[in-house]
């Protein structure tokens, strides 16, 4: 039997980069998928790929920065695919540049209102379906910048901080109902997000690999790879952690381009 055969996961920004590649980890391990995302046909067509390894897959439009978009959409998946077992928070929204001085209320507001207050939402919604059947695991994207701080990134850096944390509380208090929540710390990794910021020219990639000791960027599958494991019985007493997974980068203190006043 596969790892996950026959759970139902959601998987929140799943159309494209870390959350599709997790989604299809977790579809070849046997889970069904829903895929939530921010437009309906990037969301479907996911799924529709996601559904070629042989399991059901749907797509929803969530907007995870709104809560009732999210209790509606967690009741639509467990009415479609009958439970809920696993929770993946990946959706995610990246500014670079910016000082503190000056980030805009706006930058601010959509980096919490995704990557914060959408992983309490979504976490919320699932303790409902979770908690009663005395079964799930929740798997958090955080980042090595939710422990390493990267100049330009407030507010993506203190979300990411939140989540570890968030991740620590559920863990404490779903342990005695047989629920999980751990969470996953990527470094550097190929994706649209990472492409649009090189190509804006607020990331360095040359410098990345430079100071990376696995010279290389992760493999988005990586991460789906250990999120199989997390939610698996396999990892059935890891609760509350942050796995890092980033080729050494952190183990490095020379990361984070620190600009000088002329
Ligand atoms: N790429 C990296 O190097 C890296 C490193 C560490 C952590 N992460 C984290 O991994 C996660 C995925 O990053 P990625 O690189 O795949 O990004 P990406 O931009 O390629 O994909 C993010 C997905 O999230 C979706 N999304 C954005 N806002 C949403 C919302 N409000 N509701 C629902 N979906 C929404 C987007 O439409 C997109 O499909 C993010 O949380 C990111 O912070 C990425």
């Amino acid at each position: 039997m596969k790892k996950l055969d026959q759970k139902v996961a959601i998987v929140t920004g799943a159309a494209q980069g870390i959350g599709r590649a997790i989604a299809d980890e977790l579809a070849l391990a046997g889970a069904h998928i829903a895929v939530f995302d921010l437009k309906l046909e990037a969301a479907q067509a996911a799924a529709a790929e996601i559904s070629k390894l042989g399991v059901t897959a749907r797509g929803y439009a969530v907007d995870v920065s709104k809560s009732k978009v999210v209790d509606a959409a967690f009741a639509q998946v467990v009415s479609d695919f009958g439970r809920l077992d696993i929770l993946i928070n990946n959706a995610g929204v990246s500014f670079v540049g910016p000082h503190i001085k000056d980030v805009t209320d706006e930058v601010w507001d959509i980096s919490l209102g995704v990557m914060q207050s959408g992983v309490f939402y979504c976490m919320r919604a699932a303790t409902k379906y979770l908690l009663p059947q005395r079964s799930g695991s929740v798997v958090n994207i955080s980042s090595i910048r939710g422990f390493t701080s990267n100049p330009g990134r407030i507010a993506y850096c203190a979300t990411k901080a939140a989540v570890i944390m968030m991740t620590r509380v559920a863990a404490a208090e779903w342990a005695p109902y047989g629920v999980r929540a751990n969470a996953i710390a990527p470094g550097v990794q190929r994706t649209p997000m990472w492409d649009i910021d090189v190509e804006l020219g607020v990331v360095d990639e040359e410098r990345v690999l430079r100071v990376t000791p696995a010279g290389r960027l992760g493999d988005p599958n990586e991460i789906g790879k250990l999120a199989v494991f997390l939610c698996s019985d396999d990892a059935q007493f890891i609760n509350g952690d942050c796995i890092t997974i980033d080729g050494a980068l952190t183990t490095v203190p020379i990361d984070g381009a620190v600009t000088r006043p002329e």
